[in-house]
């Protein structure tokens, strides 16, 4: 694309009218606020800008220039600088939010430990805890109960994630008092509510609700010190694991041993609830998501039914080592719910020096919004519309094919997302056992099934009915 000759500044952007001293802070609402933005992309176009309170926003609504953002990190680009604080002060500050040599660091043992080769060994106790999932749910069907899909597919998460990066066997999908699950479910909306408050009050006054989330971090903070209790003990009875790890978690307490690496108790303990954090809502609010749309399109859940049926003939459970290359309808709708309902449908970013994007003049400070869903799609309507294509399709490819925009559910550049490859392990697995064992019936509730902003973007009043089909009746 041809950029204009004369750099174009800030200030030349069109912008929402807004008003004296709120912006256009006011025009949205907290726990929605992701909508108003995506329309006002409908009329601005791919580069405008926003006020919320006195701070302006570049927004961003075209895929090849976020790309070019993403891929500028960590020295150009980094995430917004109130995340560090905040997350440091929560006990948090882990990859996700690090900076500079700090994430260079962490980011290193994550990857070698989060790989496919890792998952390959992991495919026995994913299809375990699938099993798990699967029973809770016939447990349901029987009790004709109306499920709250995404609640229990945190359970699933949170499960798996424990297992693979932490090497640790909990079974919060057992147990419905679980501290870990009821805990962590408070820290997401918290972070969002922080990082988007116009001013840090919770520095001068906590109020019951930030007493709560002290109370869940404390508790947290028990629970991880036994699963960093138990990892230590494994590298001292089998001192080979520091040169071969299991899971992310040893993989980090060797480096810490080794020394030099600046990786504290408390960086430890902030990557094992990051690995918590990001392991659990992320990944069950996509498989979610996903199964609100074959709700809402019998066609293809029928499809993915056939298919789990061939796949899966008389075995009960999907298992990830067997998986073949494409599973063409069930890998459709995965891809689709990701590319309709990406976790983060925008990302907030800030420059960190002067540099130029399109001709666009972006001093250092600037702040920056990356629409990542209206970017992608050319529908009329602020949100595009399904496209559940069973061809070949890589949910996050670069390139974008003829009519195929690049999506990028699971992030771009060097922080892309490192659990990609379970998540989808975990997509394929539920998918396939779900379609194999039970027919959808979605619950209609009072209000329909909504998108609401905790951090990731949540399915609000989703409950379905499962009936099982292997039941003899
Ligand atoms: C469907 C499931 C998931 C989705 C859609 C997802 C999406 C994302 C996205 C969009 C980012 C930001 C990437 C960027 O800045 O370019 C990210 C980062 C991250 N994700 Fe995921 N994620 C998922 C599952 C997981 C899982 C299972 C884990 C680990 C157990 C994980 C760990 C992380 C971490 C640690 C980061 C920060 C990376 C960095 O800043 O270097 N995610 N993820």
């Amino acid at each position: 694309m041809n950029a204009p000759s004369t750099p174009r500044t800030l200030d030349d952007l069109p912008h929402p009218r807004g008003l004296p001293f709120f912006g256009n802070a006011l025009a949205m609402q907290p726990r929605h606020f992701h909508l108003q933005i995506e329309q006002w992309a409908q009329t601005q176009g791919r580069l405008f800008t926003l006020k919320l309170g006195p701070t302006r926003w570049l927004a961003v609504n075209d895929a090849a220039l976020s790309q070019q953002v993403l891929r500028d990190r960590p020295d150009g680009f980094r995430r917004v600088s109130n995340l560090e604080p905040i997350a440091q002060e929560l006990g948090l500050n882990g990859l996700f939010s690090a900076e500079g040599d700090r994430w260079r660091e962490q980011r290193r043992i994550w990857m070698a430990t989060l790989n496919a080769t890792q998952l390959r060994r992991f495919h026995d106790q994913l299809a375990e805890i699938t099993g798990r999932l699967l029973a809770r749910w016939q447990r349901a069907a029987d009790r004709g109960e109306a499920v709250d899909v995404a609640h229990d597919l945190m359970r699933y998460t949170v499960d798996v994630t424990m297992r693979f990066a932490l090497g640790y066997e909990s079974d919060t999908l057992e147990r419905d008092d679980d501290v870990i699950q009821r805990h962590l479910d408070k820290i997401f909306p918290a972070v969002n509510e922080r990082l988007t408050a116009l001013f840090p009050y919770w520095r001068y006054i906590k109020l019951p609700r930030d007493r709560a989330l002290d109370r869940a971090l404390a508790a947290l903070q028990v629970e991880v010190n036994t699963l960093v209790a138990k990892a230590r003990e494994r590298l001292r009875d089998q001192p080979g694991l520091r040169e071969a790890p299991t899971c992310f978690l040893e993989a980090l307490l060797a480096a810490q041993e080794k020394g030099g690496t600046g990786i504290s108790d408390e960086t430890v303990s902030a990557n094992v609830l990051t690995a918590l954090l990001a392991g659990e809502d992320t990944t069950a609010n996509s498989l979610a998501w996903t199964i609100h749309h074959c709700c809402e399109r019998p066609d293809v859940y029928a499809a993915m039914q056939a298919e789990a049926q061939a796949f899966l003939g008389d075995a009960a459970i999907p298992r990830a080592d067997r998986f073949p290359h494409l599973l063409p309808h069930t890998d459709a709708a995965i891809n689709e719910t990701l590319r309709l309902k990406p976790v983060a449908p925008f990302f907030f970013l800030e420059a960190l020096r002067d540099t130029v994007l399109d001709g666009l003049q972006i001093p250092a400070g600037t702040r920056l919004m990356l629409l990542l869903r209206t970017a992608v799609g050319s529908a009329p309507s602020s949100v595009p519309t399904p496209r559940f294509d069973p061809k070949p399709d890589d949910p996050d490819k670069a390139e974008a094919g003829p009519g195929r925009a690049p999506t990028m559910p699971f992030g771009y550049g060097p922080r892309m997302c490192p659990g990609r490859n379970l998540a989808l392990a975990e997509m394929r697995s539920v998918a396939l056992m779900l379609a194999r064992h039970f027919d959808l019936e979605a619950v209609p509730q009072a209000q329909p099934v909504s998108e609401v902003i905790s951090f990731t973007l949540v399915p609000h009043n989703l409950r379905v009915r499962l009936h099982r089909r292997d039941k003899v009746t």
